[in-house]
């Protein structure tokens, strides 16, 4: 490598939804650090999400899998890196409830690969704990799905304990058990984010909002779970990869930071603006989309409510959530409507399968 870069960081899942934004603003932001992307591109991960910089002379890519630990230990040995953040993994809860395992695989077992690769790595190599410039960092993505489920009041804080409900939650809270016991037991300097629901470019249509915008494009039913009176706390995209600049850059090695809009909404009540939404956008008459509600047998499991105090990280670091949710949903639906190909491309090959499979039995039930 001919130029010496300040810092060289290793990005997994960079070809995802989130992870497409943070590689993007640290690509940019950053022209110092080298940014090192592994993403094993299951059908999640999309590499026309990172097109624009994917020249950059501060980016690569490779193509491989965290829970090969003979790559991961041969990458952290050619690159030397020196910090890691983590965001590879399998997301989707409903797909968690069909294949468990696949999740255990990619969650647990391939963080518990990166975090040893990077305690072989550093070995030797780590600024005093007591003092000292902290030098080396692994930087674990989590969720706010770990803390289990609220009921109609109280939020999630840092010190909520943990009582994760679903084989998706229960993989991640796992795997931030590991990240806190490389940190106590091998002095692996870290940090855990747990971050509310995301919604924005690049978001596979599986979940919620990029589901329904293109169900609603094509008109076709929207399938909501149970009373559709679930809440989520929604946070755009870009204002989380903001936070996760913030944390790697000011957050304290060993602490855990909670990120969240302060944006309740009920899935119903979502659904409702959406489809005003994408009625004005389509221009079609008011109350067209909503007519596609089709209320469907619930998940099983379904937790009622997530709700995020993001106090910490607003106070310490002074990040706070920059986008309204009107403003970046309308955002979200203009950047669908104008990447038709993306949709396309995405939703072509084992798509309609998969959403035959989870969908049209429980809309006859
Ligand atoms: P995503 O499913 O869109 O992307 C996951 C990425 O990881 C894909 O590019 C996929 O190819 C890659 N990947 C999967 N298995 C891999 C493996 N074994 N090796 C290498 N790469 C692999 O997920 P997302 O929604 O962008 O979530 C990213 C992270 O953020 C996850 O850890 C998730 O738990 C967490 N998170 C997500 C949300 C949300 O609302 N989406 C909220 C909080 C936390
Ligand atoms: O809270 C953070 C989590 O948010 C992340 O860790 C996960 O990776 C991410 O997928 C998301 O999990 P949810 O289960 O909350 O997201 P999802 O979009 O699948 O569902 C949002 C809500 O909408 C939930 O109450 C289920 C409901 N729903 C979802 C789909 C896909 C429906 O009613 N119909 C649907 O078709």
């Amino acid at each position: 490598m001919s130029k010496a870069f300040e810092k060289k960081i290793l990005i997994t899942g960079g070809a995802g939804f989130i992870g497409s934004h943070v590689v993007r603003l640290f690509v940019t932001k950053y022209p110092q650090y080298l940014i090192y992307n592994l993403d094993k591109l299951t059908y999640a991960g999309n590499l026309e999400n990172l097109k624009d910089i994917e020249t950059a002379p501060n980016y690569r890519f490779e193509k491989g899998d965290i829970c090969d630990a003979e790559l991961v230990s041969e990458l952290f040995h050619q690159m030397q890196f020196d910090a890691v953040i983590h965001l590879a993994a399998e997301s989707h809860v409903d797909r968690s409830i069909e294949n468990p395992l696949e999740f255990i695989q990619t969650n647990i077992l391939g963080t518990v690969s990166l975090l040893n690769a990077a305690k072989e790595n550093w070995k030797g190599k780590l600024a005093g704990r007591q003092g000292g410039e902290q030098n080396k960092l692994f930087y674990h993505i989590s969720t706010d799905e770990v803390y289990g489920s609220l009921g109609e009041t109280g939020l999630f804080t840092e010190t909520t304990p943990y009582d994760p409900r679903s084989p998706y939650s229960a993989s991640k809270a796992s795997s931030d058990h590991f990240v806190r016991a490389y940190e106590n037991t091998y002095h692996l300097p870290t940090i855990i984010s747990n971050c509310s629901n995301n919604y924005g470019p690049n978001h596979f249509p599986e979940k919620l909002i990029p589901l329904f915008i293109n169900n609603i494009k094509h008109n076709k039913p929207l399938p909501v779970y149970g009373d559709g009176k679930y809440t989520r706390d929604w946070l755009y995209v870009i204002d989380h990869a903001v936070a996760i600049d913030t944390i790697f850059h000011q957050g304290k090695p060993g602490e855990t930071y909670n990120i969240g809009g302060f944006n309740e909404w009920k899935n119903i009540d979502l659904i409702k603006l959406l489809c005003t939404i994408m009625d004005e956008k389509l221009g079609r008459e008011k109350g067209t989309s909503e007519k596609l509600i089709t209320y469907i047998t619930d998940r099983p499991g379904h937790d009622r409510r997530y709700a995020i105090d993001s106090t910490k990280i607003s106070k310490e670091l002074g990040w706070k959530p920059s986008v309204t949710f009107e403003e970046g949903l309308e955002r979200t639906v203009d950047w669908y409507l104008a990447n038709e190909e993306w949709l396309d491309h995405v939703t072509s090959g084992n798509y309609q399968k998969y959403y035959e499979k989870m969908y049209l039995h429980r809309m006859k039930e």
